[in-house]
């Protein structure tokens, strides 16, 4: 995917503070390996390494921009690294005291096979700490789908996909089958956005990157510009001019491996 760092940050505070929640909850006292499954511009690896300063912390991504830009990123510990992987088929070296993810996971299919090899690549006593967006049926997610799969687009971005997750219970019976401790926790992020085109500034920098790389520059544009009017009817101004939108994540943290 063609992952635009700086974009992505544009909201950095907004889209710190669901990875600060999670890390909030994490049980881990002194973990010696730490991995940041899908860890982007590395902003919130660098929280982890701050958190546990003696521990060896890897973020694995992806996206070449994305490591290009958290290699650059100012280092709280001398003990961070980087590898270029796709977290489907990533396994690590030594087995891991806690692996982590923020808004990554979503991206990769076939869940229950997936979270069953995360759990088989940790120390018994490890941790899984995993935020997802749950927020697939939001209005600005139809939208993106309904314009998508319309008759002027479907050719292009008919197989374009969002991400998706499975409901909070599934994941319940999926951790509670693999782990003996398992919290799970659903948050609405209620953001306030501002500018001309808020809410599409913020999808332009996660959601809509699946659906724009298929575009050239000029079906890109026209792809944008059908699709705010519906995200301006879809999300009125408030009297200051600013949005409301939001944004429902889901956490689980997970420990003592069966
Ligand atoms: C929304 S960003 C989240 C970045 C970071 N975790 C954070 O909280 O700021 C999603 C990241 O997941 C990465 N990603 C998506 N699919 C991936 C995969 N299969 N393997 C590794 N990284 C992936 C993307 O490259 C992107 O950097």
């Amino acid at each position: 995917m063609s992952w635009n760092p700086e974009r992505y940050l544009q909201f950095d505070d907004l889209r710190l503070r669901p990875a600060l929640d999670l890390i909030g909850r994490i049980p881990c006292a002194a973990p010696a390996k730490v991995v940041d499954l899908g860890c982007g511009p590395g902003t919130v690896t660098q929280l982890l390494a701050q958190r546990w300063q003696d521990a060896e912390v890897l973020g694995v991504d992806r996206s070449p921009a994305m490591l290009t830009r958290a290699a650059q990123s100012p280092t709280a510990a001398t003990k961070v690294h980087w590898e270029l992987a796709d977290a489907a088929s990533w396994r690590p070296k030594q087995a891991v005291d806690l692996l982590f993810s923020n808004a990554a996971l979503h991206w990769l299919d076939d869940h229950p096979t997936l979270f069953a090899s995360l759990a088989g690549m940790l120390t018994p006593a490890g941790v899984l700490a995993v935020q997802m967006p749950a927020n697939f049926d939001a209005p600005s997610h139809r939208c993106i789908r309904a314009l998508a799969d319309g008759a002027a687009w479907k050719a292009q971005l008919g197989d374009a996909r969002m991400g998706a997750i499975l409901t909070a219970a599934e994941y319940w019976r999926l951790l509670a089958a693999l782990f003996r401790k398992v919290e799970l926790w659903e948050t609405t992020y209620w953001q306030r956005l501002t500018g001309a085109a808020p809410v599409l500034d913020w999808l332009r920098g996660t959601t809509l990157v699946p659906y724009l790389e298929r575009l050239d520059a000029a079906a890109a544009a026209a792809f944008v510009a059908a699709l705010q009017p519906a995200l301006e009817a879809a999300y009125p101004r408030e009297t200051d001019g600013s949005v409301l939108f939001p944004f429902r994540r889901l956490f689980m943290v997970s420990q003592f491996r069966r």
